[in-house]
């Protein structure tokens, strides 16, 4: 989508009009390291609309505006250390703007991410995701698992293989058979932190996390059990990364369960383009 038809940068038009509010939520004492990211992210816009980076006047570029994101994500969206805040950068654009509005519209519960994109046009979230979708920048290496021998093997078992009397089909069906994920709405698997991977299982089985209709994800995860959740997640974990970390372009073969947002791929891409530049 050509930049021209973006907003300009300013209230509320920007990820920062929602900065205020998230940081009267704030508790005033005590704060966590996630708090802190967020005062940070919030310290990040009110430097934006302050003009007050003398040395670097803001242009209204856009990785300009999604330094409110990179408060949170890490540089570049490359995830914080903590494995808190997910990687954003170089993941498939459909899957990436299929969140924002899902943290929109309430099918994901993160409140600081509802209020940051709750302001922001579908147009304009297509923006976002598109930038952080064409950005190739290196992994770091997976963090070290704990996890027995026995764990692990169920774990591989479960991503290779699937369950068939639980009716679970291998992870790679449908991620990409590098877990890298697929274009243009799949997500990748591998260089996610594991309680990341466990907490977004945990949030499709409680029904906090939904996709499309139907939603594939939450029949898979309904189907694990604690045990098969914790070990899968070790081992996606615990995964060498490949040479090439980039989303498939295709599956070679159609996915074994029907997923909504896989059986109408360009859906949520369409709707934000008709819809325009207006927040
Ligand atoms: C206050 C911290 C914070 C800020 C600021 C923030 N995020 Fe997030 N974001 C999170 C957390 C935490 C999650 C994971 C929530 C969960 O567990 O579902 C997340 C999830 C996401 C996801 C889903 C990732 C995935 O792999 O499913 C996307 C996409 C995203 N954020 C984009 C953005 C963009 C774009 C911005 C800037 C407009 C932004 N975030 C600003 C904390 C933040
Ligand atoms: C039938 C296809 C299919 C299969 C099989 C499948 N997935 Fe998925 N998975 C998806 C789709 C599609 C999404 C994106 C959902 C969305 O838009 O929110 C997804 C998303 C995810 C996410 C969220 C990633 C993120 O960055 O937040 C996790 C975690 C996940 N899958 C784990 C698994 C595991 C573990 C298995 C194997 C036990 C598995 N998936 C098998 C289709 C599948």
């Amino acid at each position: 989508m050509p930049s021209a038809q973006l907003p300009p940068t300013s209230p509320p038009d920007s990820p920062c009009g929602a900065a205020p509010r998230v940081q009267r939520r704030l508790p005033a004492l005590s704060l966590t390291t996630h708090h802190w990211r967020a005062v940070l992210a919030t310290l990040a816009c009110a430097v934006m609309r302050s003009g007050a980076l003398a040395a670097t006047p803001f242009e209204d570029t856009v990785a300009q505006r999604v330094q409110a994101c990179t408060a949170c994500h890490g540089a570049q969206g490359k995830a914080a250390p903590d494995g808190y805040y997910p990687r954003i950068a170089g993941k498939p654009a459909g899957y990436l703007y299929n969140q924002l509005m899902h943290f929109r519209d309430g099918n994901r519960n993160y409140r600081l991410m509802t209020h940051m994109v709750e302001p922001l046009s579908p147009a304009y979230l297509h923006e976002l995701a598109t930038h952080f979708a064409g950005l190739s920048l290196p992994y770091p290496p997976p963090a070290p698992v704990t996890a027995t021998a026995q764990t692990l093997a169920r774990g591989e078992q479960l991503a290779l293989h699937g369950d068939k009397a639980l009716q679970v089909p291998a992870c790679l069906a449908c991620h990409g058979k590098a877990f890298t994920g697929v274009q243009p709405n799949t997500p990748g698997l591998i260089g996610l932190p594991r309680d990341y991977i466990n907490s977004q299982l945990g949030a499709w089985q409680s029904g906090a996390r939904r996709a499309a209709s139907p939603d594939c994800m939450a029949d898979i995860a309904r189907s694990l059990s604690p045990a098969d959740v914790s070990a899968v997640s070790a081992w996606l974990a615990s995964q060498p990364l490949p040479a090439d970390t980039r989303p498939a372009a295709s599956l070679p073969e159609p996915p074994p369960l029907k997923c909504g947002v896989l059986m109408h791929p360009g859906a949520h891409a369409a709707q934000a383009a008709q819809k325009g530049g207006q927040p």
